[in-house]
């Protein structure tokens, strides 16, 4: 047989969720998936380029993976995803090992252009675009966390001027919602799957001619035997009213936002144009903290931006004294090629990003504790995940808000089941918790 498939996956829950299209697309032309590169007949890469060390890992990659190509000259190695966007043909030229390069817009055609290579002997590129608003992947046996993704758009009308994603997965395009709508029914349906989690660069961006993300969430809302509905990413400049709406009137939606801020500085804002001042960011907050009870929020963070004086880093330290997250994703500024940002010097010392990345993650680490010991005595409602990764005799749970729980296992608990539970303590962002009952019972049986 020669048609064994091996596919690894870097950067985000997209690129998961798309590495699934690609697979469904494969098995459709003959292939079978397997679990080890040395079983495999084409080996495919699914990159991210978002920042530069990413790239690097999957270079090296590619080096590893190429000693399977030398025992096995029939072996072919793709490169997929940002990565094979943003650099196309050079990939092959860099590394000669790499036969395929695929772009984000073209997984419909990877069987094909296998087929090419394997009559031609020649390498295969394509990282054209096309209209293809968003892709489809069938629903998962046994998703991780119990929460089954779909990407609910592809890529970003905005230009922040560090970010690649536009060059990379280019205008955003909305996903039907009738197609949204029968990929959830199918999930219930055919999977028993009781949890959604929605996808997107910008997923409060997402406006359809037929819904607006808000509209969207209704209707994902009213599928019946679905239990949960989390979403993301947020942009702050797109939140609208009607979204927070929305998010309070539907009771299976997750009132956790992800909403990124990158910085506390004004300045720095502006020079990452991100079209929105942390006073306008704070006066959101505010807001969903007034209408949505529950919320939790959590952020992502770039330290050393070109320019970011000490001044600016605490900005955004005090910014997150005020904001208070649940959890925050800090990065070192990278320079992507070919984004505006690139163009300004990278000047903030390569040491100076590290210590700043440092004193987020402290301060988040102090403040959250605060939190946390705050939460202490609460009575939580929360949904079993699966046991215990590290084997204590505890259930993996977590609450609407996204907090994570932990409860002792007990043999007539399991995956799906929901609890009420009161806080006992924490560690870190894992809270342990004692069962007070079950709420409801994920039925088994009919899954
Ligand atoms: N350098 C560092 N971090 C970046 N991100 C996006 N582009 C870059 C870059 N060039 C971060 C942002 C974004 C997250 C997904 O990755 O914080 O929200
Ligand atoms: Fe990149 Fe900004 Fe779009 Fe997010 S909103 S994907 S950071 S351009």
């Amino acid at each position: 047989m020669k048609n064994r498939l091996y596919i690894e996956t870097y950067g985000c829950q997209m690129n998961v969720y798309d590495s699934r299209v690609i697979l469904d697309n494969l098995k459709r032309a003959g292939f079978t998936e397997v679990k080890s590169p040395e079983q495999a007949d084409v080996l495919l890469l699914n990159t991210c380029a978002v920042r530069d060390n990413a790239e690097q890992r999957v270079i090296g990659r590619i080096g590893e993976l190429m000693r399977y190509k030398k025992d096995r000259k029939d072996v072919l190695m793709g490169v997929v995803g940002c990565m094979a966007q943003r650099l196309g043909e050079q990939l092959h030229a860099r590394r000669k090992a790499v036969d395929l390069v695929v772009g984000t817009d073209q997984y419909g055609r990877i069987a094909e252009m296998i087929d090419s290579v394997r009559e031609t002997g020649k390498p295969k590129f394509d990282t054209t675009a096309s209209d293809i608003s968003t892709y489809q992947a069938s629903p998962e046996y046994d998703p991780e966390n119990n929460t089954h993704f779909i990407s609910i758009t592809r890529g970003c009308d905005y230009r922040c001027t560090f970010c690649v994603v536009p060059n990379t997965r280019g205008a955003l395009r909305p996903k039907d919602p009738k197609t949204v709508v029968s990929e959830v029914e199918a999930i219930v349906q055919e999977r028993g799957g009781v949890e959604v989690t929605l996808l997107g660069q910008n997923v409060t961006a997402y406006r359809h001619e037929e819904a607006s993300f808000a509209d969207l969430l209704r209707r994902v809302n009213e599928v019946e035997g679905l239990r949960r509905i989390r979403f993301l990413t947020n942009h702050p400049t797109d939140f609208t009213e009607e979204t927070l709406r929305a998010i309070a009137e539907c009771e299976k939606v997750s009132p956790w936002l992800h909403v990124p801020i990158q910085s506390g500085s004004d300045r720095i804002l502006r020079r990452m144009k991100r079209g929105y001042r942390r006073k306008e960011y704070l006066e959101l907050v505010a807001r969903c903290r007034e209408v949505l009870p529950d919320v939790s929020f959590s952020t992502d963070i770039i330290v050393g931006f070109p320019g970011e004086t000490e001044e600016d880093f605490q900005q955004t330290l005090s910014v997150m004294r005020e904001m208070r997250y649940d959890s925050a994703f800090v990065f070192k500024y990278s320079a992507r090629p070919g984004t505006p940002a690139a163009k300004l010097r990278d000047d903030v010392a390569e040491e100076l990003k590290g210590e700043r990345i440092q004193g987020v993650n402290a301060l988040q680490g102090e403040l959250w504790e605060m939190e946390a010991a705050a939460l202490k005595g609460s009575r939580w409602e929360v949904a079993i995940e699966g046991p215990d990764r590290k084997g204590r005799g505890f259930l993996r749970a977590r609450t609407l808000n996204n907090r994570k729980v932990l409860v002792p296992a007990r043999d007539d608990l399991g995956r799906g089941d929901e609890l009420l539970v009161h806080v006992t303590g924490s560690q870190a962002t894992t809270f342990f918790a004692e069962t007070l009952g079950v709420v409801w019972k994920y039925d088994r049986v009919a899954a």
